[in-house]
């Protein structure tokens, strides 16, 4: 039987985190590109030598891009996980990052338009719902066939926090968060449940603002603590669930960012932008969207979010019209 080829672009914190869970999970071989120097090969090698005692028998190799040549290693892959980019560094605005990464990502996904078509995208970088459109911008690749991360993880984040301050498991905690993944995602508390009972019932007005505060700047309390960098742990097994799903055809409902088109555009009155909602993953990529009701806070919230990842997606206009 063939195995399952998985590339990630990107071998930096994430990217190689990544590539570590899916060797672990047996999910298939793993091709990682990165822009610096020896970084992918080391990196690959290194996950390649702890086999023995994790169990694997698959490729791992890495390649470094300042030969863009290498990219023909993508043929026939299944998947491809993009992780490459910049972080904000002093000095630079966020519209600065953000062409700075649009650029990075455009190149990045020409070559995954030459080399494996047909590949499903996993959109890391961020702000991973606006790069989602950007690549789908550049590359014209089916939007069903690119889902960005940012629910799988906020949910996941949610989720902690909902058993850590109710002192239950966390296999029995309910709950996701829908939006962008920005600060003004929406952890979404009236579909959220402990062993079934809904967390309104579990826990005070005061408790719940705080976790749902508390997933928001989930991502910034890591990077207060790091000092430099940002999380790359829980990043990684939100993306390996993505991968597997996909790979497993398991059809796993995580929340996610997916393209809005059609009937589910006009539901979420937003169009032509990719966004966190719950959707059916599986072999195809985004196999259903399903539209949850809202009350009108909800929607007031719903709105906030659309309207900053539409804003995103505006510059991202702008700027592949002066790339032009
Ligand atoms: P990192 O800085 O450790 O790694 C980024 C890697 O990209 C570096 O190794 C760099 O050399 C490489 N790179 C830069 N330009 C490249 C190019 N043109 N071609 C190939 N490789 C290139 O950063 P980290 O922590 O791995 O994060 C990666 C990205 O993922 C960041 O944008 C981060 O904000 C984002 N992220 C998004 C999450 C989400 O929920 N959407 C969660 C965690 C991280
Ligand atoms: C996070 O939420 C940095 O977006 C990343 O941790």
């Amino acid at each position: 039987m063939q195995r399952n080829k998985i590339s990630v672009i990107g071998a930096g914190n994430v990217g190689a985190s990544v590539a570590q869970a899916l060797a672990v999970e047996k999910l298939g071989d793993i091709f990682l590109f990165d822009v610096v120097d020896g970084i992918p090969e080391g990196k690959a090698l290194d996950i390649q030598e702890g086999a023995p005692h994790w169990g694997f028998d698959l490729q791992i190799k890495g390649f470094t891009t300042t030969n863009p040549k290498v990219y023909e290693n993508l043929k026939g892959s299944d998947v491809v996980v993009i992780t490459a980019g910049l972080a904000r560094k002093p000095g630079m605005s966020r519209d600065d990052l953000l062409a700075k990464n649009v650029e990075i990502l455009s190149s990045v996904s020409k070559s995954i338009k030459d080399y494996c078509p047909d590949a499903r995208i996993v959109v890391v970088t961020n702000t991973a719902d606006v790069m989602a459109y950007a690549v789908q911008k550049v590359t014209g690749i089916k939007p069903e066939r690119i889902i960005g991360l940012g629910g799988s993880l906020d949910s996941s984040r949610f989720r902690t926090f909902l058993s850590m301050e109710l002192g239950v498991s966390v296999k029995d905690i309910n709950a996701f968060v829908i939006g962008g993944h920005g600060d003004d995602m929406v952890p979404f508390i009236r579909y959220s449940s402990a062993g079934g009972i809904p967390i309104e019932r579990l826990l005070s007005k005061e408790k719940i603002d705080a976790i749902v505060k508390r997933t928001r700047f989930g991502g910034g309390e890591i990077v207060d603590l790091l000092k430099s960098g940002s999380a790359y742990y829980a990043p990684a097994i939100s993306i390996t669930a993505m991968v597997r799903s996909i790979l497993h055809d398991e059809k796993r409902i995580i929340p996610s960012a997916a393209y809005l088109t059609g009937k589910h555009a006009e539901y979420y009155g937003a169009s032509g932008i990719f966004i966190g909602l719950p959707i059916k993953i599986g072999s195809n990529g985004v196999e259903e969207i399903y539209d949850i009701d809202f009350k009108p806070d909800e929607l007031e919230l719903w709105k906030k979010t659309v309207a900053s990842v539409k804003s995103g997606c505006a510059k991202v206009d702008e700027f592949l019209k002066g790339a032009r």
